[in-house]
């Protein structure tokens, strides 16, 4: 049996705040950045960038999060309040494949932003013409394991500490996000 994709009335919440970006950002956003790197917890930042960074180091920040135009993407979903609940990000590594990173806020995870934020991904990209999005993901990160799964991915290379994940686009579960 297929699982449950996120109900459709919380997508279109989602969907209402959503923010995709594809140039550097503006310096009015990086102020929402700071304040989302703040509110992250050390564990997830290294999830997320293979170490905990200090969130006050601005040019490592930059490093992490800015977009370079023409490869790449960042997407991001606004909570009530207007702070930036989770971010994703794309960079092209050929006319057809892309890398993808997905962090969602440490005081709003199992909410199914991380989920939204993904298949959001998948949807665009099938629509821009990609074939295959990948991403590296710790061994230990059960959550975005399941969270792949979920969606439906297939590991390309499996080392000791990690695996890439590549999801087929067009062939996952990502138009439930869509219906
Ligand atoms: C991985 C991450 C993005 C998931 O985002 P999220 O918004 O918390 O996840 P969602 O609420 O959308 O969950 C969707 C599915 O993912 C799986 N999942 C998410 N968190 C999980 C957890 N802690 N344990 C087990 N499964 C989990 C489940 O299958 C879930 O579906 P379900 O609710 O039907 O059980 C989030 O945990 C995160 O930001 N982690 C730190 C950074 C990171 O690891 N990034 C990924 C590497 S690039």
């Amino acid at each position: 049996m297929q699982p449950e994709p996120i109900a459709k009335r919380q997508i279109n919440s989602f969907r209402e705040r959503v923010t995709v970006i594809d140039r550097p950002l503006p310096e009015a956003e990086w102020a929402m950045v700071r304040a989302f790197v703040r509110r992250m917890e050390r564990e997830d930042l290294r999830l997320r960038f293979g170490h905990p960074f200090d969130v006050e180091d601005e040019v490592t920040l930059r490093r992490f999060i800015d977009v370079k135009t023409g490869i790449g993407e960042i997407a991001w979903v606004l909570d009530e309040a207007a702070a930036i609940a989770g971010i994703s990000h794309r960079a092209m590594v050929s006319r057809s494949e892309a890398e993808i990173g997905l962090i969602v806020r440490s005081d709003l995870q199992r909410g199914g932003i991380g989920e939204f934020l993904l298949r959001e991904m998948l949807a665009r990209s099938a629509r821009q013409g990609l074939k295959t999005l990948s991403g590296l993901v710790l061994l230990e990160n059960l959550a975005m394991l399941r969270l792949a799964a979920k969606i439906g991915y297939t590991p390309r290379e499996v080392s000791a500490w990690t695996v890439e994940l590549t999801f087929e686009v067009g062939q996952t579960s990502a138009a439930a996000c869509t219906a």
